[in-house]
């Protein structure tokens, strides 16, 4: 099988095929995902929350994206790779967020940055798409924005962060981005920008009519039995598996039944 691309994912979405996403921040996680199929792995700066233990986003650092980012495309065999941009890194200053996303692209050999946000950031997003540089774009909820905006909350869901959404999502597919990813909006909404766009839009919490899905790997495999959004279906209960094999293997060390004659030298 060969690599997924910016087109491979194009040619899903023109041909009604929906696009399957996971996030995963290290290799061996990535390994299992990409040997069963997964059609894109995202690393996401949610792994400031699911590796580190950050309450937000806004603490990754370019250097540690890039590591996890390392990890992940040293295990992957065909699902595209795609890297967030992390807070502070990007945007505001297109040189500058030009720069972070070379050495995201140079340093990881990922696919593609994706990058929170629409018409404020457009001269950003414009300068790395001019470097050769796939850009995906990220609206609707954007964690690394939950400063200014207060809550995680359902977004766009008055008539004016509805029309806003709708014209940032028009403008980043004008400005070159291949794909759209839209967390936490009504479905309808979702929908009906999935059908206005010719480029995949990729839904968090956005309902089924999107071009794709993607969730949070731990939160799929139900490593977090703390985070349960009403959009999260768990496909694993890896808490309970993990949590009942450490309490095995203590009691096996505590009565010197590990290791055995035959687990030993
Ligand atoms: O960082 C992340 O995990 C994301 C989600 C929307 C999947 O951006
Ligand atoms: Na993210």
């Amino acid at each position: 099988t060969s690599k997924n691309t910016k087109r491979t994912l194009q040619e899903m979405k023109d041909r009604g095929e929906k696009i399957s996403m996971l996030t995963a921040y290290d290799y061996t996680m990535a390994s299992i995902i990409d040997k069963a199929g997964i059609d894109v792995i995202l690393v996401g700066d949610s792994a400031s929350n699911v590796m580190a233990g950050n309450r937000t986003t806004l603490s990754i650092t370019l250097d540690q994206m890039i590591y996890h980012a390392q990890s992940v495309v040293r295990a992957v065999k065909s699902a595209m790779v795609i890297v967030d941009m992390p807070f502070g890194a990007c945007c505001g200053n297109p040189m500058k967020s030009l720069d972070a996303a070379v050495r995201v692209m140079q340093e990881t050999g990922a696919d593609a940055i994706k990058i929170e946000g629409g018409q404020e950031v457009s001269e950003d997003i414009k300068k790395i798409l001019a470097a050769g540089i796939p850009v995906m774009s990220h609206l609707g909820l954007m964690p690394q924005s939950i400063h200014n905006y207060g809550n995680y909350a359902i977004r766009a869901r008055n008539e004016k962060e509805s029309e806003k959404l709708i014209s940032d999502c028009l403008l980043v597919e004008s400005l070159g981005v291949f794909g759209i990813l839209l967390e936490k909006i009504p479905s309808h909404t979702a929908t009906k920008i999935s059908n206005m766009l010719k480029i995949p839009t990729i839904g968090i919490g956005a309902g089924s009519g999107v071009d794709g899905q993607v969730l949070v790997i731990q939160d799929v495999m139900g490593m977090n039995d703390e985070f349960s959004p009403k959009f999260l279906r768990r496909y694993a209960d890896l808490h309970t598996v993990m949590s009942e094999a450490t309490r095995h293997y203590i009691e096996d060390v505590k009565s010197v039944s590990f290791p055995n004659q035959s687990e030993s030298y």
